[in-house]
């Protein structure tokens, strides 16, 4: 990897010679010495040349539109996400025919802003990577679509990552980009149990390394499906709540600053059982268990008038959000998310001593919530378990986490080909039942 100095001088290193390129050759007015003879030397100089490979990694394959260009799997030099929130929030959820049209309109400009903010351009790069699924088709197709004409444009190679996989590696990613800076963070270690929890997703892998027989090079992974949700995606369930309580979208984050000022004690929704795979879960009953706390009863007339009070504004402060909320609904609030949280908290606990691991990741937008977050360290601390989180932008969707899987793909040569497509559907590994790991039941 790179020269053999530390990465983080190289970047810094990268980024000055560039800088004395600009100071050097602003003066210079002759279009072709600037860029043909002068210019030379300090290509030479910059992160093309210190890195070995440079992944364009790109991901639409929701509600957000991003470009990433990441350094040997294991650095971001550049992360940028176009949200498309403002549009959808007035629908309380995402229109899938909108998210295609503002992809369409931000592809071009995020893929440039990332290339220019890690400076650098784009025929320097050494690969390109999708996400070619799970999500909403229309989405996918347009960053699979520009994704598969740059790389042919430019006769780079491609590969398509399952997006799920994609958070599973923003853990990895960030752990080694913390550790080569010097930060003093637990190693992320293999075998892990590890939640992949967000709008779309609530699944529990079995994440490892997998040499190919006769060779420990390069690194391939295996993922081991051990449990995943029957209904509702937790993200899915905070969105849904939120809606129902005039709490405005993304409901994640609000339920999570909110929940703050309630009782997580003062409704008791009792444990979700699941027959059969332990390791699934379920969030619908809880939301219904919500919405039949709420049917009938003041604070349903409560919600009313919020959502006409939301309506009137724009961006409310959730200061100003929790003025319009009583305390039986700051409450319920609160011990809706405390469910939530205890269930994804016990099932990935379970799942890790069913697979006799130490290591848990958590990913995904609702990795974001404070409470959990805060739980697994008390875990951590008092079981002895590594609990790995990427840091809250590395947690919702993003390309760098695409950019740090598909590198790997790029070294191992598992490229695709011009019928490379979009699937709405994509399961990433296989029932761990099927492997033996014998936590079905
Ligand atoms: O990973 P992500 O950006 O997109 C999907 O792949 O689905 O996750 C978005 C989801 C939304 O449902 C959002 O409400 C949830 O993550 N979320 C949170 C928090 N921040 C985002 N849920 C709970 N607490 C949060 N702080
Ligand atoms: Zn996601």
């Amino acid at each position: 990897m790179g020269t053999g100095r530390g990465q983080e001088s190289e970047w810094e290193f990268g980024r000055r010679a560039w800088l004395a390129r600009d100071q050097f050759l602003a003066p210079i007015s002759s279009f072709h010495f600037r860029f043909s003879i002068l210019e030379l030397p300090f290509r030479l100089l910059t992160y093309a040349s210190i890195y070995s490979m440079l992944v364009l990694g790109i991901e639409s394959s929701c509600d957000e539109t991003a470009a990433a260009i990441v350094a040997d799997g294991a650095k971001i030099l550049s992360s940028v996400v176009a949200s498309q929130i403002p549009t959808h929030a007035k629908y309380g959820g995402v229109v899938p025919e909108l998210a295609s049209r503002e992809h369409l309109r931000k592809i071009e400009p995020v893929v440039n802003e990332a290339s220019q903010s890690a400076r650098v351009g784009v025929r320097d790069i050494d690969g390109v990577a999708v996400t070619e699924g799970p999500g909403l088709v229309g989405s996918l197709l347009v960053g699979l679509v520009y994704g598969k004409a740059l790389a042919r444009a430019l006769a780079k190679p491609l590969v398509g990552v399952n997006h799920l996989e994609g958070h599973i590696h923003a853990v990895l990613l960030e752990n080694r980009m913390d550790r080569q800076a010097g930060k003093r963070v637990e190693e992320a270690q293999l075998p892990a149990v590890t939640l992949v929890v967000s709008g779309g997703h609530t699944s529990l892998f079995l994440f490892e390394e997998a040499h190919p027989p006769a060779d420990s090079h390069p690194v391939l992974f295996s993922y081991k499906r051990l449990g995943r949700t029957r209904d509702d995606a937790a993200g899915e369930a905070f969105d849904k709540v939120a809606k129902l309580l005039a709490l405005g979208y993304p409901g994640g984050p609000v339920i999570d600053q909110l929940a703050r000022w309630g009782d997580a004690q003062a409704v008791d929704f009792g444990r979700i059982k699941m027959k059969g795979n332990p390791l699934d879960f379920s969030f619908s009953g809880l939301k219904t268990a919500v919405l039949y706390r709420v049917r009938g009863t003041p604070l349903a007339c409560e919600a009313e008038q919020r959502r006409a009070w939301c309506q009137a504004r724009e961006n409310v402060p959730v200061d100003e959000l929790r003025a319009q909320c009583s305390q039986a609904t700051l409450d319920l609030i609160a011990s809706f998310q405390n469910a939530v949280v205890r269930d994804l908290l016990e099932r990935t606990l379970a799942a890790a001593e069913a697979a006799r691991v130490d290591s848990i990741f958590v990913s995904g937008g609702v990795a974001c919530n404070s409470l959990l977050r805060a739980r697994c360290v008390e875990v951590s601390r008092a079981q002895g378990i590594r609990v790995l989180f990427p840091s809250p932008a590395l947690c919702t969707d993003n390309a760098a986490m695409i950019a740090a899987a598909g590198y790997y793909k790029l070294k191992a040569g598992q490229l695709a080909d011009v019928t490379l497509t979009a699937h709405a559907s994509f399961p990433l590994g296989e029932k761990s039942e099927e492997q033996g790991l014998g936590v079905g039941g």
